[in-house]
């Protein structure tokens, strides 16, 4: 009967089977890590509890070593937290490995946008999005960047102001700092990817809300067990279902317009002529911009929709998430906050970062990578084997190292990877300075682990190539992310514009907690005390901006 029953409804049909290959595939797959890799006995209670799923793995992998296999019932997933199996994994061999679980929880979302897409359609889409990231779009970006911070400053400055003159004058005023930089996060990234002003700072719009209800989805979605979204009828009958895809169409009709509107003024041009635009000219200087005037752009709509899609959620919780840990790290670090401030102020002052002052602005590039160190976003990669393989042994793995099978899904958890005890000295500890020095571990007989500054491929930020895999905030290897330079830039010019202007405590150190999600969260918010720090600067000063496109 239930056969019949499913015989007979085409759309139902596809759902069920999408579901069952699923469950087949990624939930009953006993051997998938071959006989010799070490079993950790987890409960799910484990992983429902309180604690956020990276520090059970964490817990687990100080016992068990960087490869070690959790099984839950018939499903089992392998858990690396080992430099060298790692760059296996995302460079050495990284087209046996897709994405698995996670593009079938992101498709409905992303379609074919590059975090999901299947092989064939990444390798054209990551060679038509990679040139769009170049160094006048990002000179273009700085300006805007700057200009979206002021706004919250000035949101900032008003909540202060309001305080001074409210009944306790005494009281300073208190912002949940998460939201605030989620909310900047949200207008650089719509004006940067698409050129559209969200204007979450200062209001609430429809498509925010659509914005906001999608990414709480997706999220939803990445920690939800069984994928029970893929059958047809719960988009008509879960609740949840109904209103994602009610947020899902505003968002569409949105990108649609605006695709439709870049499309309008299209000025076709090769990519050399692209890259060396005078951004001083282009009004709308935006990713979808570059990649409507590129000469044989692929032009379907709905791959565009999907490009975009994708880079507004890559790029927005991310970033404002080490926006978010960065300031929560340095609150509670004063001789680390002074030193950056000291920065700031004799590099930039009142006016607005350019990329030049970068390279002046050691100890901030520092703290931030120790910020994504201790907080990465996110804190687990997710991969499936598509054939066969062999892990290498790793730093101390077992020296034949370890036979995996098809199918075996794979968890890279990069929080262990940054806070391993064989890789870093004092793991746990927040101190910027550890990325000016070696570290050479004893446990692998003098050989060097850690974050080397000298190594080959180490630029003006600390990354996977200049640590072997041992740092890597934004992966590594073919599927690294495109937007790192944009997000790191945004970040840096962010956190001057702030702190240059407000000192900021926490209400509540120890309530912050933490909630896993797509990227670590606040598990209540960020309360802070905000004050002006400095008086606020004169016109003049502000006036001394670099002029920024109009
Ligand atoms: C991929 C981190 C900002 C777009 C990734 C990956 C990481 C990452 C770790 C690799 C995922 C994997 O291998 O499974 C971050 C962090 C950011 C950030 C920490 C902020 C500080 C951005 C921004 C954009 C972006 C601003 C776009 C504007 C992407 C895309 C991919 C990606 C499209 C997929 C690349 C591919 O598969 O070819 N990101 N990201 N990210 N990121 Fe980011």
């Amino acid at each position: 009967l239930i056969y019949a029953f499913i015989k007979g409804k085409g759309n139902l049909t596809d759902g069920l089977s999408r579901l069952l290959t699923e469950v087949s595939q990624g939930y009953f797959q006993p051997d998938v890590g071959g006989k010799n890799i070490p079993v950790a006995q987890g409960e799910l209670s484990d992983l429902a509890g309180d604690e956020p799923l990276f520090k059970a793995l964490y817990k687990w992998f100080l016992e068990s070593g960087g490869v070690f296999k959790l099984e839950f019932g018939p499903k089992a997933f392998i858990v690396v937290s080992d430099p060298v199996v790692v760059r296996h994994l995302l460079k050495e061999n990284y087209t046996n490995y897709d994405k698995g679980v996670l593009a079938e929880i992101l498709e409905p979302i992303m379609g074919k946008g590059l975090i999901p897409a299947d092989m064939e359609t990444w390798k054209v889409r990551r060679r038509a999005i990679v040139p769009g990231f170049h160094r006048a779009y990002l000179d273009a970006c700085i300006n805007m960047f700057g200009r979206v911070s002021l706004q919250t400053a000035a949101k900032l400055e008003a909540a202060t102001a309001a305080a001074a003159a409210g009944p306790s004058s005494a009281q300073p005023a208190v912002l949940d700092m998460e939201t605030e930089l989620l909310n900047l996060g949200l207008d650089i990234i719509g004006l940067g990817v698409f050129n559209y002003d969200f204007g979450s700072i200062t209001r609430e719009s429809p498509v925010i809300k659509a914005v906001y209800g999608v990414l709480k989805e997706a999220e939803h979605r990445s920690t939800f067990y069984i994928p029970y979204w893929n059958l047809p009828l719960t988009k008509y009958l879960v609740p949840r279902q109904r209103k994602f895809s009610a947020d899902l169409a505003v968002i569409n009709e949105c990108l649609n317009e605006l695709i439709d509107l870049a499309k309008k003024t299209r000025q076709v041009d090769d990519i050399e002529a692209l890259q060396t635009r005078d951004y001083s000219k282009v009004k709308d200087a935006s990713l979808l911009r570059f990649l409507v005037d590129m000469r044989d752009a692929d032009l379907d709509n709905k791959q565009m929709r999907d490009d975009l899609m994708t880079m507004l959620i890559a790029g927005h919780e991310t970033t404002a998430a080490v926006c978010t840990w960065t300031l929560f790290c340095l609150m509670q670090n004063e001789e680390a906050e002074a030193k950056c401030l000291a920065e700031i102020d004799s590099v930039v002052g009142d006016r607005l970062p350019t990329m030049d002052d970068f390279a002046k602005l050691p100890y901030l590039r520092m703290t931030i990578a120790e910020s994504m160190r201790m907080y990465p976003q996110p804190p687990i990669l997710i991969r499936r084997a598509l054939g066969d393989d062999v892990l290498p042994p790793g730093l101390n793995g077992d020296p034949n190292g370890y036979p995996i099978g098809k199918g075996a899904d794979l968890f890279i958890s990069t929080w262990n990877v940054h806070r391993s005890p064989h890789l870093w000295k004092d793991p746990d500890t927040f101190r910027p300075e550890r990325f000016t020095e070696r570290f050479e571990n004893p446990a692998f007989g003098g050989k060097w682990a850690g974050y080397n500054p000298d190594a080959q491929g180490a630029s003006l930020y600390p990354n996977e190539v200049s640590s072997d895999f041992a740092f890597l905030p934004f992966g590594g290897g073919a599927r690294k992310c495109i937007g790192d330079q944009f997000a790191i830039t945004e970040a840096c010019v962010a956190l001057v514009v702030l702190l240059r202007r407000f000192r900021f405590r926490l209400v509540d150190p120890q309530g912050v907690g933490m909630a896993t999600g797509a990227t670590i969260h606040t598990a209540n918010g960020m309360k802070c005390t905000v004050e002006r720090r400095l008086a606020p600067p004169s016109p003049a000063a502000e006036a001394a901006q670099p002029a920024m496109a109009s």
